[in-house]
């Protein structure tokens, strides 16, 4: 199926990263004016010139630079018929060294951002009676893993976060969605994270690859096109009869 977006307006968060930033790149190949928006300044305004986008830097955890992220896109095009909620971070910590700002920066970062995001798209989208939000939750918002719990944490609140606005925004045909990758290779989350277990479990970052993708039924870890050719359809006319989900994008590792 060819995917098409012609004439869309895509806002896309954390388009600094691996897969925001191939989010991006995927909808504006596709037809889409895109504007980006991530914490990292100048990697915002490299990768809008790159991808020829608009966007403006913000932190996802200030209500008021999200509003004005908003208020700039549509500003620029007029309107906005999808948003890609990607910003997030990730740690390996044992429970007991969590901090208490730790924890909350894990949830500002991966559950207020989306929360502060919809909350200002949201309207926008009720007057056109139509948009899609796409979230980003994780394998590990379904099944933990360990050394994580505050990130597995706040990505189970984005499942429910989606699950309850699926239901509260259907009436105006908003679909709210959200992905639950497993281990993405050549990502700054996996960066991060590898680099945890390798210092945490003292073993050699190849025994920690393998370890994990052992455990995979498809034998190998996503890749970052892996993931954006979910995000992409869920972003189009193809997922209009879905709201609600979460969906594991494992290589077969996350089942339910
Ligand atoms: N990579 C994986 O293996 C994996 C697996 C499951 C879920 N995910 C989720 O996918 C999403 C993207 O992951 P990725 O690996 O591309 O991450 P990444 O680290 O490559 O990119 C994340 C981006 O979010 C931005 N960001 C961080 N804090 C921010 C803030 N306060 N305000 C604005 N932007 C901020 C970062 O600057 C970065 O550019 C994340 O939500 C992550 O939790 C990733």
């Amino acid at each position: 199926m060819q995917i098409e977006f012609k004439s869309k307006v895509a806002l896309v968060t954390g388009a600094a990263g691996a897969i925001g930033k191939s989010i991006a790149k995927e909808l504006k190949e596709s037809g889409a004016s895109v504007f980006i928006t991530d914490l990292k300044h100048d990697a915002v305004q490299v990768v809008a010139s790159e991808l020829g986008c608009k966007g403006q830097s913000a932190d996802v955890t200030s209500e008021k630079q999200v509003k004005a992220v908003v208020t700039k896109t549509l500003q620029e095009y007029g309107t906005i018929d999808i948003l890609v909620n990607v910003a997030g971070i990730i740690d390996t910590t044992p429970v007991e060294d969590i901090t208490e700002a730790a924890w909350d920066q894990m949830f500002a970062v991966n559950c207020k951002g989306t929360f502060f995001f919809t909350k200002y798209v949201v309207p926008v989208f009720k007057e056109k009676k139509k948009g899609k939000i796409i979230n980003f939750s994780s394998k590990s918002g379904k099944t933990g893993s360990a050394l994580m719990s505050h990130y597995c944490a706040a990505k189970g609140a984005i499942i429910s976060f989606t699950q309850a606005l699926a239901f509260e925004l259907a009436s105006f045909q908003i679909n709210v969605n959200c992905l639950c990758p497993g281990i993405t290779d050549n990502t700054g989350v996996w960066d991060t994270c590898s680099e945890g277990y390798i210092r945490d479990m003292n073993l050699p970052r190849e025994d920690v690859v393998n370890k994990f993708t052992a455990k995979i039924p498809l034998g190998r870890l996503a890749s970052v096109k892996d993931v954006t050719s979910v995000a992409v359809f869920l972003a189009s006319e193809g997922s209009d009869y879905m709201t609600g989900q979460a969906i594991n994008v494992t290589g077969g590792r996350e089942m339910h």
